[in-house]
């Protein structure tokens, strides 16, 4: 497979067109960006390692069944993946209090949760990515009420298939986040990344903050918390 023209380029990532059909061909990026794009830095190394963490945690869904876009790595910081439409909501999983849940509700940070909490938010940078409901979704478009059971359903396996794999690991699994797409065939896959990026790793015993919340937050040891987490999950893809 051979990259071709650029599609798109993110905060994060770039997106490339390949000579294969419905094959796209991702570059994971080094900048940092945080509060909608108001707050960046360049970390030497986080591509790689944020593209490494999320080729394995998809590598787990696939062995799951879970349908995603991950085809596999073409080095440490290029992923090929299946094309999508990506649907412009931002779905989030909780399985305890932390960030916009503990500051919105007025839960301690850490309170596990009953049970997980699936939340939706529009992909609307001009917004600042609202928090919706389905009424909103339905009003604005955004997926069906077909789709949004599909994704629902979906956000909870994927909860199922990384909690115990990270936990066996010594990673407690806060939050994170998801994005789906539809193939030209109508089919819905989960797409983007789920790396420390889009999710709120803990340490399990220490409770130490293994994520982006240390850019965020200003924590320093960005870098070396995402090569902890890399370290945890296996570390080797056969790239060295
Ligand atoms: O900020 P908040 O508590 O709503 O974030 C919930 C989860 O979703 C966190 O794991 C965060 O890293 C992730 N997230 C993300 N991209 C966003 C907003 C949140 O990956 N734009």
């Amino acid at each position: 497979v051979a990259k071709g023209e650029l599609l798109y380029e993110g905060k994060a990532k770039k997106v490339y067109r390949t000579n294969v059909l419905g094959v796209l061909w991702i570059a994971y990026k080094d900048d940092a960006t945080a509060f909608n794009g108001e707050k960046r830095a360049v970390l030497e190394g986080k591509g790689a390692l944020a593209s490494r963490i999320s080729a394995r945690l998809f590598a787990l869904l696939t062995e799951c069944g879970i349908p995603n876009h991950f085809l596999g790595l073409a080095s440490p910081t290029e992923q090929l993946v299946r094309e999508v439409a990506i649907v412009p909501l931002e779905v989030v999983v909780r399985n305890a209090a932390a960030g916009s849940l503990a500051e919105r509700l007025g839960l301690p940070e850490g309170e596990a949760l009953p049970r997980p909490v699936v939340e939706w938010y529009y992909k609307n940078d001009r917004l600042g990515d609202p928090l919706v409901n389905e009424d909103h979704i339905a009003v604005l478009d955004l997926a069906t009420p077909e789709q949004l059971g599909r994704m629902r359903q979906l956000a909870l396996a994927v909860n199922d298939a990384l909690v115990p794999y990270l936990a066996e690991r010594g990673i407690r699994l806060v939050d994170f986040k998801l994005e789906f797409g539809v193939t030209a065939n109508g089919e819905l896959l989960v797409a983007d990344e789920i790396s420390p990026d889009t999710c709120r790793f803990w340490d399990a015993s220490s409770g130490e903050k293994l994520d982006k919340d240390r850019f965020r937050r200003d924590l320093g040891g960005v870098v070396e918390a995402y090569a902890e987490i890399w370290k945890r999950i296996g570390g080797d893809d056969g790239w060295s």
